[in-house]
């Protein structure tokens, strides 16, 4: 733990001292070409579905611009938890992230109306109405003013909820037990409604949280239910399946605007693109997260999925309060399939 910690520390550092060399961005794309590679921040491992699909798209852009444009992805919260990396794309220290839309609530309240429990009803149908400009185009744009942009979003997985003492079948169940959530009064109005206590936190201190009892449980999907070992702590899943909380990849305007326009385009494309590997990846990681997590003795089981929608869908009217996000809310629900 200490040792992560100590190494996370001198990465940042490092980081921090090539991008000011830099001016931006760091350079040379691993092959030691003179191009310019884009630096993603990442909380989760290099064999995530994101990161597998964004070095992907890294190559094609690679190609598509003889070398002028990488991508080059930081995982594993090198450079510092969501709410931090979201920090410094807007300052332009690094140049792009991969945050849960939640982590976008604090710069525009409105887009909580994609972050809605019992929402989406595919992992496709998420992906198309989320990376469809005349969708969520102007939603989007209101990010513009602190200089980021949406590049693409990614599915994320459904989440559910896991705690460490017997399985949850009722939100009567809930009742007391602190369940951590992303940081966003959305998702502390949901856990309520949900019938428990939502405790925010960043996900990299769930593990020692729950293990040390400051926590009852969490709700994520079962990627990181088994990655970050939380399988082991909190062995009971309860598949209430209540969240499809998308992720964005954001990135910082000014390096939009200083790249020329073919290059430009060959990056929206390169994740574009990469937009559908992800879904595909992510099932098949999905069966392999549940495998492990068994292994490792967990335990999944059906909860009363019903009476947790029941629960939560007031949530849906409360949080969507502008014209705005009714317009995106309707279209959403109306491509449900
Ligand atoms: C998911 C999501 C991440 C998020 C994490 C969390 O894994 O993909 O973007 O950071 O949950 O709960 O913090």
């Amino acid at each position: 733990m200490q040792f992560k910690t100590l190494a996370a520390a001198g990465a940042v550092t490092l980081m921090a001292l090539s991008l000011t060399a830099c001016g931006g961005s760091g350079t040379g794309n691993g092959g030691g070409s003179a191009g310019t590679t884009l630096t993603i921040a990442f909380n989760q491992n290099a064999e995530h579905p994101q990161a597998q699909a964004m070095t992907q798209a890294g190559a094609a852009l690679e190609e598509a611009t003889g070398g002028a444009y990488g991508l080059e992805v930081f995982p594993d919260e090198l450079l510092g938890a969501q709410d931090e990396t979201l920090e410094q794309v807007r300052s332009g220290t690094i140049d792009m992230a991969v945050v849960a839309g939640s982590v976008l609530e604090g710069i525009n309240p409105d887009i909580s109306v994609i972050n809605l429990p019992y929402l989406y009803s595919s992992a496709e149908q998420q992906v198309s109405v989320l990376n469809d400009d005349a969708i969520v185009g102007e939603l989007f744009d209101t990010l513009n003013a602190d200089n980021l942009e949406v590049l693409a979003v990614y599915h994320a997985g459904a989440r559910s909820l896991y705690t460490t003492d017997g399985p949850v079948t009722t939100p009567e169940d809930l009742a007391g037990q602190r369940i951590r959530v992303i940081e966003s009064d959305t998702n502390i109005t949901m856990m309520q409604l949900m019938g428990g206590v939502g405790a925010p936190m960043d996900m990299g201190e769930v593990y020692t949280a729950i293990q040390s009892g400051v926590l009852d449980g969490a709700e994520n999907n079962e990627l990181v239910y088994s990655n970050m070992a939380h399988a082991e702590v909190a062995p009971y899943f309860s598949e209430t399946r209540h969240l499809m909380l998308p992720d964005l990849l954001v990135i910082n305007t000014g390096v939009l605007d200083a790249m020329d326009d073919e290059s430009e385009a060959a990056l929206r494309e390169a994740v574009a693109a990469s937009v559908d590997t992800e879904v595909e990846l992510f099932a098949t990681a999905v069966e392999e997260a549940r495998t492990a997590a068994e292994e490792a003795g967990a335990t999944f089981s059906e909860p009363d999925v019903e009476a947790f929608r029941a629960a939560v869908l007031p949530l849906h009217d409360e949080v969507v309060t502008s014209d705005s996000a009714r317009a995106v809310y309707d279209a959403i629900t109306a491509a449900a399939e």
